[in-house]
């Protein structure tokens, strides 16, 4: 069983930078910076950094992925909801991989799954497309099995399967179900050959349960680590999280 990877989403860092510089994010006053933060989570051991392009533009803008691509030396995951304006900057700026997410204007943060069942229709000629450039795919989805199978019909190289519900669980008894929710899940990806990748609201103690599910290749986190940023510093922040993913048995 290969390691555990980390791929650190700097959305937020971009977050705090359009608080004050909405208006003007490539003025010289402009911070922080995005690219640097993943510069720095590079250089302290990261395997990968995560961005999502929204269509409102809260956190990251184009340019910031344009200057991600030209500068990061791991791999780029693009993280997008499906739509065709996002779909053509993606296929433009040639991320190492893209995550197809669901995206709605009222949320703070990714609220659910994908529905890769109903949206079989949407999902396929878009996950072509993206196959057709060379770009990975993986869907995130919500632990259930009937959407692992839909991901592996579509031909979607990887799953996220969606942590949060673990992350949040306030009793033992949900903790307990949704662990072997995504236990099932993982087992159910890897028959069927799909990578299987984890994500959202781990952070620095629920990552003892994330090494429950096996299968894992990539973790894909970014409130806790950039949170804690504040405090330790950008490297120090990822390499405690990298250190906390040591000893993944699978
Ligand atoms: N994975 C996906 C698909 C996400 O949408 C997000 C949130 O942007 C994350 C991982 C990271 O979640 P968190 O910020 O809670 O670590």
């Amino acid at each position: 069983m290969g390691k555990l990877r980390l791929g650190v989403n700097i959305d937020h860092v971009a977050t705090l930078r359009q608080a004050r510089y909405a208006a003007t994010p490539e003025s010289k006053n402009a911070e922080p910076d995005p690219v640097l933060a993943a510069a720095m989570a590079e250089r302290a051991g990261a395997h990968g950094i995560t961005a999502h392009l929204r269509s409102d533009r809260r956190h990251i803008q184009q340019r910031d992925i344009e200057r991600l691509r030209a500068g990061i030396m791991t791999k780029l995951n693009f993280e997008m909801g499906n739509t065709p304006e996002i779909l053509h900057i993606a296929i433009k700026s040639q991320p190492d991989e893209v995550c197809l997410v669901p995206e709605k204007r009222q949320e703070i943060t990714t609220e659910g799954g994908l529905d890769v069942v109903a949206h079989r229709r949407e999902l396929s000629p878009t996950i072509q497309r993206l196959h057709a450039v060379g770009i990975r795919v993986s869907l995130f989805i919500d632990p259930e099995t009937e959407q692992v199978d839909a991901a592996a019909e579509l031909g979607a190289d990887m799953v996220e399967l969606h942590t949060g519900r673990l992350a949040n669980a306030f009793t033992e008894e949900i903790e307990r179900q949704e662990l072997s929710r995504l236990r099932a899940c993982a087992q159910v990806a890897a028959e069927l050959k799909l990578q299987v990748n984890a994500g959202h609201g781990i952070n620095y103690q629920n990552i003892v349960l994330i090494h429950e599910i096996p299968h894992l290749t990539d973790l894909n986190i970014g409130h806790a680590i950039v949170s804690r940023a504040i405090f330790v510093g950008f490297e120090n922040a990822v390499r405690e999280m990298l250190e906390l993913m040591q000893d993944y048995r699978g």
